[in-house]
């Protein structure tokens, strides 16, 4: 059967629904002396959001066959760290930005104590939400312990966190395009390989194509940060959620910086292209995931 777009777009929002109500399920209850915590946690992680890293995985567990809810918690978990990611983002150690998915930053609201310990209470509840998944389902640890090796991993010092060092220690200069690769793929492309790279696992697809998720994803991923720092420049603070020439105002080095903004318009397009196209190549059929990743090459936020 074939959608036309509007069919997409509306199933788009359904999803994200859908994807709201299994995070809420998710959060912990407000209860106990810190509650403070668990309200700034779900502050930031229920402010709105494109839900795009959930939505990525659940789609490429549906491509692959993937069946019932064991998808569930790892969607949650992964929500959690992207959010956590911002919070810490953010920071004025950071880059030091107030508004955030339409609301003033966690740490302007609840202080930048408990701006950084909700960052970590994000990150740690990430993987007691993942791991609840061996009580759900004891059949299948050996793929659940799979996928939180990946979780982990592209969060961490060679994943996202490993490019948030360098794109800090790379402030107020000009970088090399090698560089700036290097930013990117982990700063941003690391989640969101590890978002469809976790879809395709807990579907019980081999290793082989698990790897070739990578690459599609890596592309996606690019295509995604590229598409930032355009935005940074062109759109608007109520469009976004969040502010407008951050990168500027940080001296942060971007493809905008490095190859202008049409000449980085048309490596959103290319790169996104490349992952519809690979996407094409591995068996089995997801026509909306395709589209969500075309799709996004002309997102306004
Ligand atoms: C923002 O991610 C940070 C980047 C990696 C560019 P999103 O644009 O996915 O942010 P939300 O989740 O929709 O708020
Ligand atoms: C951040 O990149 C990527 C993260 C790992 C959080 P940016 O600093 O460009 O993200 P925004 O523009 O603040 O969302
Ligand atoms: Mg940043
Ligand atoms: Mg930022
Ligand atoms: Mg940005």
């Amino acid at each position: 059967m074939s959608c036309s777009r509007t069919d997409y777009e509306r199933e788009r929002e359904r999803k994200t629904e859908e994807i709201e109500a299994i995070l809420r399920k998710y959060l912990p209850p407000r209860e106990g002396m810190q509650r403070i915590i668990m309200e700034a946690m779900e502050y930031s992680l229920m402010a709105g959001g494109k839900r795009l890293r959930p939505m990525l995985m659940r789609e490429t567990y549906l491509l692959f066959g993937g069946e019932g809810n064991l998808v569930e918690p790892f969607m949650a978990a992964m929500e959690m760290i992207h959010t956590y990611s911002l919070v810490h983002d953010d920071l004025p150690a950071m880059d030091n930005d107030e508004y955030r998915r339409g609301r003033k930053t966690t740490h302007v609201v609840y202080g930048e104590d408990m701006g950084i310990l909700a960052g970590d209470a994000l990150l740690n509840f990430a993987f007691e939400t993942a791991a609840s998944a061996f009580e759900q389902y004891p059949d299948k640890a050996l793929l659940i312990g799979k996928a939180l090796r990946v979780l982990a991993g592209k969060a961490g010092i060679y994943g996202m966190i490993g490019g948030q060092v360098v794109d800090v220690k790379e402030t107020g200069h000009a970088v090399s395009r090698e560089v700036l690769d290097f930013i990117y793929e982990l700063k941003t492309g690391a989640l969101i390989e590890s978002s469809m790279m976790i879809g395709a696992i807990l579907a019980g697809v081999s290793d082989e194509d698990v790897k070739k998720v990578e690459r599609i994803a890596s592309n996606v991923g690019f295509a995604f940060q590229v598409q930032d720092d355009i935005l940074d420049v062109t759109s608007t603070s109520e469009v976004l959620g969040k502010p407008v020439h951050s990168d500027e105002k940080n001296e942060k080095s971007t493809y905008v910086t490095l190859a202008g903004l049409e000449e980085a318009g048309k490596l959103v397009e290319t790169a996104s292209m490349e992952a519809v196209r690979l996407l094409g190549e591995l068996p089995g059929e997801n026509g909306y995931l395709a589209w969500l990743i075309e799709k996004l090459i002309h997102r306004e936020k």
